[in-house]
């Protein structure tokens, strides 16, 4: 082994590992030939039923390595929820399903994200992948977007923080993580044809932001960039986000791949610093094969910036760990895998209202009526490239009744029954299932219930957005006719997202399990018989109505829907494409809860809002304002039973002339015993007390004052503290 290892360094002077990353890529250029180059910067997307060269895996993306100088394969899965296989590719391969985004941003804990990505890396590295596509890290800006499920939440800090933790994770098994989708793929209505539109102000105060600390924290190798125009450029060739943003103002030395069917030129995109075409069958032309060669060749691109590209690519594998211990099979352990997934679906499940105590279930219940959601067998997923078929099995499997994604987007629902896992908990108790399509029988069976559990679905997949907030079909009459015969109606909700509730006056109890993973089914159950104490927070704002959005309809639609229905079949999946449209962004930098604080709205459930079984106070609290900021309190469970709690921090910032509005600056995550205090310390995120200048290229925090709260959601201070903070004024890099 030593003697191989030393023969090989001999032989490849960049296999050298004594040198650094850098180093080694550079010497490992140099000995590339141009066609070498070219061939390590545009990738395969698998093609079905045609033979894969030895050494690839049917998966999302493939490029060949450079077996002259012992350089590997570059072989590529989706994604944050586990290791994907979509519409079954790789026939009947299984993998650990993980909770939506949505669900682990609701964890709200880093640590969590951390060991959960470093689950799906490790699966994703015994099944001989060597670059994982997640990392979804954009803002949830419009509730009804199609893969909201898939991201992390709406508050720059909290899917900074917890989207580099996730990064890190993966990374922690030697191999390369990306993040994506840079940026402001926010809708997945035209997401191939749609100009967002924002200044750059807003752009670096917002969904930027989210990207920038997720890298510093993350140290993903590459970052994939958008479908979407940005202010008219395609996201893959746009100089401002890729050169000056990333790679200038960031220093970022990993490689930007595109995503599949995001690039549309060859100079534009190479100049603009895009190093990598992914899925190169799926664009209009293999932009980054004889193209690039025929433009270096004509002088259009420099060879250097070629060069670059490689290095880059090259530089983030050797870095990974992935180039000197090539991913083999091997064996995992899924038991202890789906441990974790059931952690974290159990640490995601927001209770959002519970009246009088409704829940946790009283062991005295003796009959409970479960209604809807095919909670008899299993639980929803959301569709489309992150879909993972779990080690569980897959209950139901329908093609979406609706929509053209849904050859893409299977509707599937993963075999953890709540159903069972109730009857489980209430040995003694009646436990009958209704689905719910016959909504006066339900309504009839309810009224004799001691108890009634709705499961309650809204489905999403990625290459669509939901057309309205509403549960999907009859959802919303079925759930107002039970909670109007049974005073104890619990609804438990399974969404890729925020769901209108015109129910929530006369329903006592509801709970948000988003998709909740491979072993949903158990941490529902867990969670209603108080197994475990919720301790999950809204990542999104519920809002009241979709008229509180800053859109309060899906830019676009009309146009992409017609050029889809004129051209079905032949254009790819979803509502991807159709005629060109700008979307304004009126809410700029302030996403979800703060656009709502912006227009003197209310939401039905804010962001940062969930109940517990037990109840926490805050003491002591302390702010130490020099160059950082601290806050230090001490938290009490006060209650008789174990929880977790999330004290958050906000501050109120006057930005552009606006009156002040709030922001989340910093959060712990606090597990206590009962009546057990714990002090906290949270040191305050600068550039969230910043703005960003354009004219000077830095943030500026500037000489003044802001409001300082800590707080249990967005919009319920506790009164502990709304400390006034003299800010001095500074600049901070960008
Ligand atoms: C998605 C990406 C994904 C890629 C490869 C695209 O459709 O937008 O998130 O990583 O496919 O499957």
């Amino acid at each position: 082994m030593i003697a191989d290892t030393s023969l090989m360094a001999q032989e490849f002077a960049w296999k050298d590992r004594s040198l650094s990353a850098d180093a080694r890529a550079r010497l490992l250029v140099k000995e590339l030939t141009l066609d070498e180059k070219i061939g390590l910067v545009h990738g395969s997307f698998p093609p079905k039923n045609k033979a894969l060269p030895s050494d690839a895996i049917m998966g999302a993306g493939y490029v060949p390595g450079v077996p002259r100088l012992g350089v590997p394969s570059i072989r590529e899965t989706d994604a944050s929820l586990g290791v994907a296989n979509v519409l079954d590719m790789r026939k009947g391969d299984v993998a650990t399903a993980l909770p939506s985004g949505l669900a682990l941003g609701a964890s709200f804990d880093p640590a969590l994200m951390e060991a959960g990505g470093a689950m799906i890396g490790k699966e994703a590295r015994a099944k001989g992948f060597n670059v994982m596509l997640a990392g979804g890290a954009n803002l949830t800006r419009d509730p009804w977007a199609g893969r909201n499920f898939e991201y992390l939440g709406e508050d720059v800090l909290h899917t900074g923080v917890m989207a580099g933790a996730s990064i890190r994770g993966i990374q922690s098994n030697g191999i390369v993580s990306t993040i994506k989708h840079f940026a402001f793929n926010s809708q997945e209505t035209g997401r191939n044809v749609m100009n967002a539109q924002l200044n750059e102000a807003e752009l670096r105060e917002s969904d930027l932001l989210a990207f920038q600390i997720a890298i510093e924290r993350g140290g993903p190798g590459s970052v994939m960039c958008a479908y979407n125009r940005v202010n008219q450029d395609y996201a893959c060739e746009s100089d401002f986000l890729i050169n000056q943003v990333l790679k200038r103002d960031w220093g970022y030395d990993g490689w930007v791949m595109s995503d599949w069917g995001a690039v549309h030129s060859t100079v534009k995109a190479a100049l603009a610093g895009l190093d990598q075409q992914s899925g190169y069958e799926l664009d209009q032309e293999p932009y980054f094969a004889s193209p690039l060669k025929m433009a270096v060749q004509s002088g259009d691109i420099p060879l250097q910036r070629v060069d670059d590209m490689v290095t880059r690519i090259t530089r983030a594998m050797i870095k990974s760990g992935a180039y000197d211990d090539d991913p083999k099979p091997r064996t995992i352990d899924y038991a202890s895998h789906a441990a974790i997934a059931q952690t974290a679906a159990e640490k995601g499940i927001v209770l959002l209202k519970n009246d009088n105590g409704l829940l946790p279930i009283a062991a005295t219940a003796r009959s409970i009526l479960v209604i809807g959601g095919h909670a008899d067998v299993g639980v929803l997923s959301g569709g489309g490239s992150s879909q993972v078929r779990p080690v569980a099995g897959i209950a139901l499997e329908a093609d979406a009744a609706w929509g053209p994604a849904a050859s893409f987007g299977k509707k599937i629902y993963h075999a953890s029954s709540p159903l069972e896992a109730i009857r489980k908990r209430a040995p003694s108790a009646q436990v009958r299932f209704l689905d719910g399509l016959d909504i006066a029988a339900a309504a009839e069976a309810a009224a004799k219930a001691d108890l009634v559990v709705v499961f309650a679905e809204q489905w999403r997949t990625e290459a669509e957005d939901v057309e309205h907030l509403g549960l999907d079909q009859d959802q919303d009459a079925l759930i107002n006719a039970i909670s109007k015969v049974n005073p104890a109606t619990i609804v438990v909700l399974e969404t890729g997202g925020a769901a209108l509730m015109p129910w929530i006056d006369q329903t006592p109890a509801v709970l948000a399990a988003w998709y909740p993973g491979e072993r949903g089914g158990e941490a529902i159950a867990r969670v209603l018989f108080g197994e475990v104490n919720p301790s999950g927070r809204l990542p999104i704002s519920f809002p009241k109505g979709a008229e509180q959005a800053p859109r309060p309809s899906i830019p676009g639609l009309a146009g992409v829907k017609a050029a889809e229905a004129a051209a079905r079949g032949k254009r790819g999946y979803g509502l991807a494409w159709g005629p060109r449209f700008d979307v304004a962004y009126p809410e700029g930098a302030d996403v979800g809860y703060r656009w709502l604080e912006r227009q003197g709205q209310e939401a039905l459930f804010p962001f940062g809002h969930g109940l517990s079984y037990t109840r926490f106070e805050y003491a002591d609290v302390r702010i130490d304002a020099a160059d950082e900021i601290k806050v230090s309190f001490t938290v009490t469970n006060v209650g008789d039973v174990a929880g977790e709690d999330t004290p958050q921090i906000y501050a109120a910032v006057a930005a552009r002339g606006r009156p002040p509005i709030r922001r989340l600056v910093g959060w712990s995550k606090v597990a206590l015993a009962p009546q057990e205090t714990k002090p906290v310390t949270i040191i305050l995120e600068p550039r969230l007390l910043a703005q960003f200048d354009t004219e000077q290229n830095a943030w500026i925090i500037p000489d003044g004052e802001t409001t300082v709260t800590l707080s249990r959601s967005a919009v319920e201070a506790t009164g502990d503290i709304g400390s006034v903070v003299k800010l001095r004024k500074r600049h901070l890099r960008p």
